[in-house]
């Protein structure tokens, strides 16, 4: 269901060149490819002479490698080489950093950090021999640090501070101070990582499974220490990222590495296990959230501290407390996140980082204050929501909570909600309905994308932007047909390729509206250069159907090609605008779950999420990623969570059978409701980030949800029947 907020906006080309296409919930061109098993992933090219590389991971959590004995492998059958003195293996650059870090090739920072790789003719020959090298450790483990609540902590950043907090919160009429935790998460991406690397003199192609290939590529050539001019990476078809894949990992320096050193192709593929201990994880949280309210139920005091890890030398801290900047008012404030170093792999970008735990948290606690004060809990919300953006003093864009919480409401029937807990029982089950917001911040990022008319008229777009099954081939194309006129069989999109211009990438719920604007950009040049040869001004122009005109001129499309093609690169970076507002999407959670009164057990019943993130490009990928997105806000709040050894930091629950996702049976009826908005300060096309949006508070609403059904309210994210009992 899709309604509209904002009235077209006649001033933006895409809401009046009236061909229907964009917005339109289009199939995704890549389905079928997908389904038919011809979207090749990256380990899925046949390159002739291709040999098999396998990781091998430390055995230890802290320390450094003593002795690797080779040669007892190197007898095996079919091997061909075993990799170990190469530093960049450890820890690849990331982020675009101008060099690979400096490291000790020696060097142990957590358990399963890759330390070797393994290359035979065959996969099996491979893992075999991965299984069997022997490696001699200078084991330190017993000084590394393994328990998040033991950390020396220290400020990521500095703290937001404003009035004071603590007088603030002495003076409330209603105040609630509690301290909520929240486990880490795994980003559990379909597509397991996988590279495969060929070099052709000095040039490296790499097809990866990668979400962002322009900084991918100069990662993985400062990785190699060589030019970026003779790195290509190949990445059409990604199986999900989710963060996990946004900068360059160990098999994709790992396979250019032993292609190099062996004159030939190298594959390297993770297990999912592998996958599990090398890659980044979202840092386990612990939040103290302080709110403080006058008898009305309006905020004085607004504080919410947050406890998280990583490696010593990693600068990435969860940024937890990035919507509570936002969201709500308040005078005084304080909010800050504290990082403390840990023996465990390396902590990242896991979906919506910051917003994922911090909202689920934020949302449970305001549920405690309404209770508290005895109002309802999306009146709370509304008594708060502040005119401009506190501290800073600056509009929001745009901003369809109130609609949301309303629209969302009444389609859920929130208003038959009992105020109190236990109050519903169906047989043995207890059930409540619980809400809560959803915000997440809108970024923007530079990008690229050029578009050609062929001289007979059909559409080609081309961007290094990735599809990591989120819509881009769709979308991309859309917004192309839309601004050209031209029916959707007509146009094609080309994707994942460092050899096409750069686009957004995807993360940060920037592609669509970033690489997206890029298209507009381009096809604005297209429209002006056919409006200039039909001797009209470019406002008049009409194109569709291969036709153009206005003014009273009409000719084919194809007439004013003669016979040659026009091709325009558009041109996006974020401008003052980004700077000017506070821009954030948002939305609204709605939850009846059951708790099993004798197990403990949680049924998520029925979900609705209603969102307002700008101009809808897709109705149909939008509504999937914001379904997507609530499935995972399923599994934060009821079972998924990383498993460290306490004694040497080891990751215990490394595949998919321990680290628990939702399932099927997990899922219940799931509805959207797209709040349609048009955000003129947020992008050319009037879009913002969807991507996140849909996991930014969802297990606030599940927590409240149990609250309402049964009273008990646990501070310990995922709630497993345990904590129910
Ligand atoms: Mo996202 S966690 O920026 O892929």
């Amino acid at each position: 269901m899709l309604t509209t907020y904002d009235t077209p906006d006649q001033r933006n080309l895409l809401d009046r060149t009236g061909q229907g296409i964009i917005g339109a919930p289009l199939d995704r061109p890549d389905g079928p490819l997908k389904v038919a098993g011809q979207a090749p992933y990256a380990a899925e090219y046949d390159l002739v002479g291709c040999a098999e590389g396998v990781l091998v991971g430390a055995a230890i959590s802290k320390g450094s490698i003593a002795a690797i004995h080779r040669d007892e492998v190197l007898a095996m059958p079919g091997v061909l080489l075993v990799l170990s003195d190469k530093a960049m293996l450890r820890r690849p650059a990331q982020g675009g950093a101008a060099q690979a870090p400096a490291q000790d090739v020696r060097q142990i920072d957590y358990h399963g950090q890759p330390v070797a790789l393994v290359v035979a003719e065959t996969f099996e020959q491979a893992t075999a021999a991965a299984k069997a090298l022997r490696i001699d450790y200078d084991d330190q483990s017993g000084s590394g640090r393994f328990d998040p609540d033991a950390l020396d902590f220290a400020p990521g950043e500095e703290p937001t501070v404003l009035g004071d907090i603590d007088e603030a919160m002495s003076k409330a009429a209603h105040r609630v101070d509690e301290t909520y935790r929240t486990e880490g998460h795994a980003s559990a991406a379909m597509e397991p990582h996988a590279a495969i690397a060929q070099w052709d003199g000095d040039d490296l192609t790499l097809w990866g499974s990668l979400q962002m290939v322009a900084p991918n590529v100069k990662e993985l050539a400062d990785s190699l220490r060589i030019p970026d001019a003779r790195v290509r990476i190949v990445a059409p078809y990604v199986g999900g990222g989710f963060g996990s894949k946004l900068g360059i990992s160990h098999e994709g320096v790992a396979a250019a590495l032993a292609a190099l050193e062996l004159q030939r192709p190298v594959r390297v593929t993770l297990s999912r296990q592998q996958v599990f201990e090398t890659v980044n994880r979202r840092s386990e949280t612990r939040q103290r959230v302080r709110l403080g309210a006058d008898a009305g139920g309006r905020l004085l005091a607004l504080g919410h501290e947050a406890w998280i890890s990583n490696l010593p030398a990693e600068d990435f801290a969860e940024p937890v407390t990035q919507a509570t900047q936002f969201l709500y008012g308040g005078d005084n404030r304080y909010l800050a996140v504290l990082k403390g170093e840990i023996t465990r792999l390396t902590a990242g970008s896991v979906r919506a980082p910051g917003e994922a735990v911090g909202m689920q948290v934020l949302e449970s606690v305001m549920d405690e204050l309404a209770h508290k004060i005895g109002i309802d809990p999306i009146e709370l919300r509304k008594r708060n929501l502040p005119a401009r953006l506190p501290g800073q003093d600056l509009p929001y864009s745009s901003r369809k909570l109130f609609e949301a919480m309303d629209e969302g409401g009444a389609a859920f029937g929130w208003s038959k909600r009992k105020p109190k807990p236990c109050m519903t029982r169906d047989g043995e089950w207890w059930v409540g309905m619980g809400m809560a917001s959803a915000a997440r911040v809108n970024m923007m990022q530079p990008a690229s994308a050029q578009v050609r008319l062929e001289a007979d008229g059909r559409v080609i777009v081309e961007t290094d932007q990735t599809d990591i099954g989120t819509g881009s081939y769709a979308i991309l194309g859309q917004i192309a047909g839309e601004m050209l006129g031209c029916p959707m069989d007509r146009v094609e999109v080309r994707l994942g390729d460092s050899r096409f211009p750069a686009g957004a990438g995807s993360g940060g719920s920037w592609a669509a509206s970033s690489t997206g604007s890029a298209v507009f950009r381009a096809c604005e040049s297209i429209r002006i250069e056919l409006a200039g040869r039909l001797r009209i001004d470019s406002e008049a122009l009409e194109l569709s159907g291969g036709i153009a005109r206005g003014a009273g001129k009409e000719a084919p499309v194809t007439r004013l090609l003669a016979g040659a093609p026009l091709e325009r690169i558009g041109r996006i970076k974020p401008g003052k605008t980004a700077d000017n507002y506070a821009q954030a999407s948002y939305g609204a959670f709605f939850c009846e779950a059951g708790v099993n009164a004798f197990t403990g057990e949680v049924r998520v019943r029925r979900m609705l999420g209603a969102f307002g993130f700008g101009r809808v490009l897709n109705a149909k990928t939008a509504r999937s990623q914001c379904l997507g997105g609530m499935v995972w806000g399923i599994g934060g709040a009821l079972s998924e969570e990383l498993q460290f050894d306490p004694r040497d930091g080891r990751l215990m629950n490394h595949d998919l059978a321990e680290y628990h996702i939702p399932v099927n049976r997990d899922v219940p009826p799931i509805e959207v409701l797209l709040l349609e908005e048009r955000d003129a300060a947020a992008s050319p096309i009037q879009a913002k980030g969807a991507g996140e949006l849909g996991i930014c508070g969802t297990g606030g609403a599940i927590a409240n949800a149990i609250f309402n059904a049964c009273g008990v309210r646990p501070r310990h994210f995922p709630i497993t029947p345990d904590k129910l009992l």
